[in-house]
C-alpha cells in the first residue's frame, strides 16, 4: 500500500501544501503575501488573515496538481512551531480539522528540522542526490543562524546558534537602512554580483565556539553609512554595488568561519545548507571553494526548497508516518520551539 503524506506549512508568510507519495515528491504549491511588501517586514496580524484565505485553495491545488483524492491520504503533517503564532494556528487547526474528518493520522513537524530535511525531497526521474548522516548542516534564514549535526532524521544537535540576529535579519536591515526594498536579502544578492566584495570592511564578532552573532556588523554598518553620508548625502547611490557586496563578503565569511571550525572538530566531510539565506549566490559559492579546498561534500538546496515550502514538511512526515510517530488533536503550535 502506498504512503501519501499531505503536508501544510504556514509558520509566517508563506502558506503551502504538498503530497509526497512513497518518499516522492508530487507536488508543492506555495502562496506568497505581497501584502506586507509596503511595510518592510512581516505584519503578523496581515500574515494570518492572509493564511486563512490561502489555505483552502493551496490545499485543493497541492491535491490537484498530484492528482490524489484526499480520501488516498495516509496522513497530514504540518509545522508545529516555531513560527509567529497567529500563522501557525492557521495550519495547524486546519491539518486537525483536515486529518480527523478523514479519520487519518496528524503528525506533527518542527520548521526547522523541515528545513535540514529537504535534502531528502525526491522527485521522479532524478537521481537522488542526498547527505550520508553525520552530517553538519547550516541553517541560514531570517529568524534562525545555526551550525546542526544531523545523525538521523529524528537526532539532531545544535553545535551552534547566534546569540542575537540571524544572518537574514541582519541583511534585510542593513537593506533598510540603505532604503532598499524588502526582503533585502535577494536585492543584495543582485547588488553584490556587480560590486567589489573588498570596496569596505566591516567589524566581525569575536563570540566563543560556534555560536553566531551579527547584530554588531548591523551597528558598525549603520554607523559607517551615518559617517559617510555626512560626507556626500548621495553616497549609497554611488556606491550600493560595493556596500552589497562588502556586507555579504561579511557575513559568509562569519558564516564560513564557523562551519569550518565544525567540520574540523567533528571530522565531518558532509556538509549542507539550509533555509531562505541558502538562495544567496555567494554563500553559495563559498560552499562550492570549501568543497574544493578542503575536500567537503555539499549539499546545496534547490532554490525552490530554500524559501519555506510545505514539501520539506511532507518529507520529515513522510519519515515519521514509518516509524509510527504521530500526535494528538490536542497538540499546541509553538511559536518557539527547539528541535
Ligand atoms: O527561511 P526563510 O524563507 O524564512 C524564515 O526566516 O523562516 O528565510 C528568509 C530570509 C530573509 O531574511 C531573506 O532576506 C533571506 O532569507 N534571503 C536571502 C536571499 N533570498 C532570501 N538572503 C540573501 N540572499 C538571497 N538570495
Amino acid at each position: 500500500m502506498n504512503t501519501i503524506i499531505l503536508g501544510i506549512e504556514s509558520s509566517c508568510d508563506d502558506t503551502s501544501a504538498a503530497v509526497i507519495k512513497d518518499g516522492y515528491l508530487l507536488s508543492n504549491v506555495i502562496a506568497g503575501q505581497a501584502v506586507h511588501e509596503a511595510y518592510g517586514g512581516v505584519v503578523p496580524e496581515l500574515a494570518s488573515r492572509a493564511h486563512q484565505q490561502n489555505i483552502v485553495p493551496v490545499v485543493h491545488e497541492a491535491l490537484k496538481r498530484a492528482d490524489i483524492q484526499k480520501e488516498e491520504l495516509s496522513a497530514v503533517a504540518f509545522t508545529r512551531g516555531p513560527g509567529l503564532m497567529g500563522s501557525l494556528l492557521v495550519g495547524v487547526s486546519f491539518a486537525k480539522g483536515f486529518a480527523r474528518s478523514l479519520g487519518i493520522p496528524l503528525i506533527d513537524v518542527n520548521h526547522l528540522t523541515g528545513h535540514v530535511m529537504a535534502h531528502f525531497i525526491r522527485t521522479e526521474g532524478e537521481t537522488p542526490d542526498e547527505p550520508d548522516y553525520p552530517f553538519l548542516c547550516l541553517l541560514v534564514s531570517g529568524g534562525n543562524s545555526q551550525i546542526i549535526l544531523v545523525k538521523a532524521y529524528n537526532d539532531m544537535q545544535i553545535l551552534g546558534q547566534t546569540i542575537d540576529d540571524a544572518a537574514g535579519e541582519a541583511i534585510d536591515k542593513c537593506s533598510k537602512v540603505m532604503g532598499l526594498g524588502y526582503p533585502g536579502g535577494p536585492i543584495i544578492d543582485k547588488l553584490a554580483r556587480q560590486g567589489n566584495p573588498q570596496a569596505y570592511a566591516f567589524s566581525k564578532p569575536h563570540i566563543p565556539e560556534l555560536n553566531y552573532s551579527f547584530s554588531g556588523l548591523k551597528t558598525s554598518f549603520l554607523y559607517f553609512l551615518r559617517d559617510r553620508l555626512k560626507e556626500d548625502p548621495e553616497f549609497i547611490a554611488h556606491h550600493k554595488e560595493d556596500l552589497a557586496a562588502s556586507l555579504e563578503a561579511t557575513v559568509v565569511d562569519i558564516l564560513m568561519d564557523k562551519l569550518r571550525k565544525a567540520a574540523q572538530q567533528y571530522q565531518i566531510k558532509e556538509i549542507a545548507l539550509a533555509g531562505g539565506v541558502s538562495a544567496n549566490n555567494g554563500l553559495r559559492n563559498a560552499f562550492r571553494e570549501h568543497a574544493a579546498r578542503y575536500g567537503w561534500k555539499i549539499f546545496i538546496p534547490k532554490f525552490s526548497y530554500t524559501t519555506d515550502n510545505a514539501a520539506m514538511i511532507a518529507i520529515t512526515g513522510y519519515f515519521k508516518y514509518r516509524d509510527k510517530v504521530f500526535c494528538g488533536i490536542d497538540a499546541p503550535a509553538y511559536s518557539r520551539v527547539s528541535m
